[in-house]
């Protein structure tokens, strides 16, 4: 249930989609999702890490609110990186224990609801610190307050993902704050969390690791201040953030959870000691593999060297990948239009999008068996970060969510087709 799902099962899902009528004439791409799979992920990082741990997903990787409502029946909770995703995560029915609110540009008036809430903040900056400072001056708050800091560990191989190098528009850098850090916390008695977050996809366990060992000995640091001053304070929670990479290639090997956690636990022993709190922020690696998409062939156009596939999605689903398309990869397999695999490579392809630009591409040259008009692209791996960047150029309409359970043996509409007048209210 762990491993990714193949072509062979996505053709059963998709066949099976077609013999219960949920996917019509207009439904040109649908987005599937496999619950059984997001639940044994869910499961399985509550079982890794310790029974204490807040394990925060991040919103921002996928915020299906009929997915959030699930995830809050699987005893996580929510990382939320925006003021609105704090309000789909209070309407999806999480606690503001169970939220962790981190964002660079918090205004007052968010910063005010979070902490009447009593929402778990990490500031981002002195000066965020500052602002939360004078509002609990005013009315001192339940929330538990931590700050989040840039270790300074370097960079991933993805450049535009990494945050955890010299300089990151992220968090506090340690190496010129480590006294200013230390003041704070002697400062602000509600001050009792460290958070970082080294980047998503791209950067190897091992740098994720070195960012959460830096930070730890920090902790140890400041610890010591406080010892010395306030002997009954420390700091009690580490929020280690995301970053886990997810294998995007068929034969690729992913690290599993119980990998990345065992190479913590080898590197910071005292994080599992009952010392402290442990808060998660994975998101790639719960959705990433769990997620895939089917497109109709609209047309092909045919030519001697290289013909070219016209689907039904491109940079409007997969903005990162047409964008950046030496950063990003998908597999892709094709089915005919009753969801059987065609499994004979026979003709180099370009996979296009059907948007207004040249770079909608998927794939600019790709062996893969004969295309025909009414087959269906498969897109795998797909789940994670890319509705949640949908685009809206073209004004092209959200596809449809289908959720399923074993292969298909129970399907849910996890959301319609985004019509016409939401498209209407979303430009007036
Ligand atoms: C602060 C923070 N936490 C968690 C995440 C989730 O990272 P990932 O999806 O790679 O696990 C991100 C992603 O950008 C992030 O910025």
């Amino acid at each position: 249930m762990l491993n990714k799902i193949t072509a062979e099962e996505m053709s059963q899902v998709f066949s099976r989609a077609l013999q219960h009528k949920l996917i019509q004439e207009q439904d040109t791409a649908v987005i599937f999702y496999d619950l059984s799979r997001l639940t044994a992920r869910i499961n399985n990082l509550v079982e890794v890490f310790p029974k204490s741990a807040l394990h925060a997903i991040a919103v921002k990787t996928n915020p299906l609110t009929a997915i959030l409502k699930k995830i809050n029946a699987l005893g996580v909770g929510l990382e939320v990186a925006s003021f609105p995703e704090l309000r789909l995560a209070e309407k999806a029915g999480f606690s503001p224990a169970q939220i962790v609110f981190d964002s660079p540009a918090k205004t007052r008036s968010e910063l005010e609801y979070a902490l009447k809430r009593g929402i778990y903040l990490n500031a981002d900056s002195f000066q965020e610190l500052d602002r939360i400072a004078q509002l609990q001056a005013k009315q001192l708050s339940n929330s538990v307050i931590g700050i989040r800091i840039n270790p300074q560990v370097g960079t991933g191989h993805i450049e535009s993902m990494s945050v955890g190098g010299e300089y990151s528009k992220f968090g506090v850098p340690l190496q010129l704050n480590r006294q200013r850090l230390i003041d704070a916390f002697l400062k602000y008695d509600w001050l009792k969390g460290v958070h970082l977050h080294i980047g998503s996809q791209g950067c190897a366990p091992q740098l994720l690791v070195n960012g959460i060992r830096t930070v730890l000995n920090f902790v140890n640091e400041i610890n010591e201040g406080l010892q010395r001053y306030q002997q009954n304070r420390r700091v009690e929670i580490i929020d280690i953030g995301g970053g886990l990479p997810v294998s995007y290639y068929k034969d690729e090997p992913a690290i599993t959870m119980q990998a990345y956690q065992r190479l913590i636990q080898v590197s910071c022993p005292a994080l599992f000691e009952g010392d402290f709190k442990i808060i998660t922020e994975f998101g790639r690696s719960i959705y990433g593999n769990v997620g895939w998409v089917a497109s109709r062939v609209e047309y092909v156009k045919e030519s001697e060297h290289k013909s070219t596939a016209l689907i039904h999605v491109g940079a409007d689903l997969f903005l990162r990948e047409c964008y950046n398309p030496n950063d990003w990869h998908h597999d892709i397999s094709l089915v005919d239009q009753s969801g059987r695999l065609k499994q004979v490579d026979e003709k180099d392809y370009a996979i296009a999008g059907p948007l207004c630009f040249g770079g909608d591409m998927l794939e600019k040259n790709l062996r893969l068996p004969n295309i025909e008009t009414g087959d269906y692209v498969f897109i795998h791996d797909s789940g994670a970060n890319t509705l949640s960047l949908w685009s809206r150029h073209n004004s092209r309409q959200v596809p449809k969510v289908i959720g399923y359970y074993e292969n298909g043996i129970q399907f849910e509409i996890l959301k319609e087709r985004e019509d016409v007048d939401k498209l209407w209210e979303f430009w007036s």
